[in-house]
């Protein structure tokens, strides 16, 4: 099993589509070990888009994931980094294909709606980085032995 960080950015929340996105994560049968909703500080911000820093986008990025409140999870499920980087989209929403959250959601690459882990060492930076390892919750679902054989 492998856990990702996932974040529904703040036009995400505002155009309301926190419930159409989250539904296809459980419909796909991964599962949330995590999940806050939270105002992002400018300190976590920068943090987070450490990577980009000095990247012509990069100041209106930081503004951007700043400007409202954000829904941050972890999602736990078999290969679960690459699958929801697939089910995610290409970072261009005009490149995404159709069936994908930013292909099926959004207009521009800088209001794409969500953000994904895209390797295991970001994945595991990432979720340190937003959780507390209090906050991350072993269980298991029910319908888990009818999802992995
Ligand atoms: P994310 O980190 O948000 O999941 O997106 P990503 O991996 O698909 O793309 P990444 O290259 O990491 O870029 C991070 C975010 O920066 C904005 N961006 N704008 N104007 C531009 O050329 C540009 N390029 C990237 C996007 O909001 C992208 O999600
Ligand atoms: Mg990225």
């Amino acid at each position: 099993m492998e856990r990702t960080f996932v974040m529904i950015k703040p036009d995400g929340v505002q155009r309301r589509l926190i419930g159409k996105i989250l539904q296809r994560f459980e419909e796909a049968g991964l599962k949330i070990v995590a999940m806050k909703f939270l105002k992002v500080t400018q300190e976590l911000a920068e943090k987070h888009y450490e990577i980009h820093k000095g990247k012509p986008f990069y100041e209106s990025l930081i503004k951007y994931i700043t400007s409202g409140p954000v829904l941050a999870m972890v999602i736990e499920g078999q290969n679960a980094i690459e699958r929801i980087r697939k089910m995610v989209g290409a970072t261009d929403p005009q490149k995404a294909m159709p069936g994908t959250i930013r292909g099926d959601f959004c207009q521009h690459i800088g209001r794409n709606i969500i953000h994904a882990s895209d390797a295991k060492e970001t994945a595991e930076k990432e979720i340190n980085l937003w959780f507390n390892k209090d906050e991350i919750i072993d269980y298991k679902m029910d319908d888990e032995k009818w999802l992995y054989e």
